[in-house]
């Protein structure tokens, strides 16, 4: 009997699927069909599939073509499957030619013709409208979250202002499609949503803009500097319908999310400090703005306090800042943070270094995450004894940001929050403390 394997997500079941499995199984006389896990395609970058496991596999199920239907959970599954069934031939569509010649080492690799003119990412754009984006301020994070957005199906980039004329010619090089607006108001026009990637102090009024025209905003942290700005945002947005979301892309990291959900499960006991550190010496420091809405703490605070807030559940009962400054601009900042039975210390550096590890202390163990925890794959669950260490990678594809989007498109079209997402308290206590900094509430030492 010769048996052959093909894989896919098969999500929302198309005839060029249905033609895929009858060619598979005519190469053989048993097809074994691998559906990919959730959790697999959002470690591949594969964050548009709208149909879950459970469903995916029905549809593959229903067309009554695939003899065995397994899950696939990991990469290098494959030649474990190939060995596992006996597997004589494996397949896939033409898009994937070349991409598997590695297993012909195990066994027969055949690329069969894939059906022209349809795919999941078709059928997905027409279900839903395209959401259209403005961008307002360009750096290099406008760029990569640009890039990010052509890997997010229902979200495109659609115009775009700095108040730079030279950087924002810079940055609309190559980039065609994306319209240039001629001042900040032009922006919305046209627009479902706005990015604001602007210096802190100009979000509020930004905001307020972008509500009143009607957009969705997703904006850089911090985005308030005070709890009354935050509470009237808020209000406006529920009152007009739209989103407003926080854009730290670390948040969304597998990773990160994982490691959240470890430190719940009680794993490391309960959490009693938190030791955070971030910091970056942008190329040619010298020429950077110094802005003081991008010093140290304003650039670095909520990234900082983002494992903070998510661990501790109360109010800081205590705080206190020491910041070295420069004519307003601070490239470094320490904080220390008194909870009501938990500490916690950030360190936060522009143009000053610090290593940046995160280390999450508990009663039975600690969490460590090596320098640069804010892009974190991989982290450590240690104990006492170190030979117990509990190592713990998941992969993110891209740089990242893409993860962040998905989840501002999700929480626009299902606002019901998945466990992750940033809570409306959780924003509020980072405000606070960004608001006590914001108001001069710090040691200042001459740098
Ligand atoms: N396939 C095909 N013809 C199509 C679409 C897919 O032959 N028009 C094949 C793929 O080559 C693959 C299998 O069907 O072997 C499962 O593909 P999958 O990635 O699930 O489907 P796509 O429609 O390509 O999904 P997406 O648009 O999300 O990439």
């Amino acid at each position: 009997m010769k048996k052959v394997i093909t894989y896919g997500t098969y999500d929302l079941l198309h005839h060029g699927h249905v033609a895929l499995l009858k060619r598979a199984k005519a190469l053989g006389d048993y097809l074994i069909v691998g559906v990919t896990a959730d959790g697999f395609d959002k470690e591949r970058g594969k964050l548009n599939v709208s149909q879950s496991l459970a469903e995916r596999i029905e549809n593959v199920r229903q067309t009554g073509i695939a003899d065995q239907i397994i899950v696939e959970e990991y990469e290098g599954q494959k030649i474990s499957d190939i060995e596992k069934y006996g597997v004589d031939i494996f397949t896939v569509g033409s898009d994937w030619v070349g991409k598997f010649d590695y297993l012909s080492e195990y066994c027969q690799v055949v690329y069969l013709p894939r059906t022209r003119g349809i795919s999941s990412t078709v059928l997905r754009a027409s279900a839903k409208p395209v959401l259209k984006l403005g961008i307002l301020g360009v750096d290099s994070v406008a760029e990569r979250f640009y890039t990010a957005c052509k890997a997010v199906s229902g979200i495109e980039a659609h115009a775009v202002f700095d108040a730079d004329p030279q950087r924002l010619n810079k940055f609309c090089r190559g980039k065609s499609t994306l319209e240039r607006r001629e001042s900040a108001e032009d922006i919305y026009e046209g627009c479902d949503a706005v990015f604001i990637n602007t210096p802190a102090n100009e979000h509020y009024e930004q905001i307020i803009a972008a509500i009143k025209a009607g957009c969705h905003v997703i904006c850089n942290p911090p985005i308030f500097l005070s709890v009354a700005q935050a509470e009237e945002c808020y209000r406006l947005a529920d009152e007009a319908g739209l989103e407003l979301f926080e854009g730290i892309k670390t948040l969304y990291f597998p990773a990160f999310e994982h490691m959240l959900l470890l430190i719940k499960s009680g794993l490391i006991g309960t959490v009693k400090d938190i030791d955070v550190s971030c910091s970056q010496i942008p190329e040619q420091m010298e020429q950077v703005s110094k802005n003081k809405y991008m010093g140290s703490l304003y650039d670095w605070g909520p990234i900082a306090l983002l494992p903070i807030i998510k661990m501790y559940e109360s109010q800081c009962e205590s705080s206190e800042l020491i910041s070295f400054q420069k004519e307003e601009f601070s490239y470094f900042t320490r904080g220390f943070l008194r909870y009501p039975n938990a500490t916690a210390s950030i360190r936060v550096g522009k143009g000053m270094k610090v290593e940046g590890e995160l280390v999450i202390t508990g009663t039975k163990g600690y969490l460590y995450v090596p320098a640069p925890w804010w892009l974190t794959e991989y982290f450590e669950i240690r104990s006492e004894d170190l030979r117990q260490v509990k190592k713990y990678y998941f992969n993110y594809e891209g740089d990242g940001f893409r993860y962040m989007i998905y989840n501002f498109l999700h929480s626009i079209h299902a606002p019901e929050r998945t466990s992750v997402q940033h809570t409306r308290q959780e924003i509020l206590r980072a405000t606070t403390l960004m608001e006590k900094f914001h108001k001069g509430d710090c040691k200042v030492l001459e740098l």
